[in-house]
């Protein structure tokens, strides 16, 4: 199944930790949204949505991104880092797939260092994540659903 994971990482570049080990340890393409780059979905079988979380939801450019270029019936998945991370941090864009008549695959989603507003002051929350425990647990959702 030829595979891509296009990502949104900007704060501290947690979820493009967690995409760069998926991606050394398996036949998959990485694609970062806000390069300069272009990249065509229709040619990839399955598609990993990857972001760190703003506000409850994926980056707004991810958001965009995915609403204005994620073909329809592709396989997906989805990864997500945040400061307190929840599941449904992915509500908007699984409705945005589902919508197209994609099929989701699953989530994956841990903590990621978050140093936003008022957690500045304290340090940030979540300092050291991910850690090599939750990213090896990306490669090994990464394996179980895709593989
Ligand atoms: C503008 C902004 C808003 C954020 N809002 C949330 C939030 O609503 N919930 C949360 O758990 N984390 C929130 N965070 C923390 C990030 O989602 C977290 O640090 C994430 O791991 C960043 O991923 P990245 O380094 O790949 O960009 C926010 C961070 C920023 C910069």
């Amino acid at each position: 199944m030829k595979t891509v994971i296009i990502y949104a990482s900007v704060h501290h570049g947690n979820t493009k930790k967690i995409v760069e080990a998926i991606a050394s340890k398996n036949d998959v393409a990485v694609f970062d949204i806000l390069s300069k780059g272009e990249i065509n979905l229709e040619e990839y079988d399955c598609i990993g949505i990857a972001s760190g979380i703003a506000y409850g939801k994926y980056y707004p450019q991810m958001i965009k991104f995915v609403e204005e270029n994620l073909p329809g019936n592709k396989k997906v998945f989805f990864i997500h880092t945040a400061g307190s991370p929840r599941e449904n941090h992915n509500s908007a864009v699984k409705a945005v797939a589902k919508s197209g008549g994609c099929e989701c695959l699953g989530t994956y989603f841990c903590k990621g260092f978050d140093t936003y507003g008022p957690f500045k002051l304290i340090g940030g929350i979540a300092k050291g994540h991910p850690d090599s425990t939750e990213i090896q647990g990306a490669v090994d959702f990464f394996d179980k659903i895709v593989k």
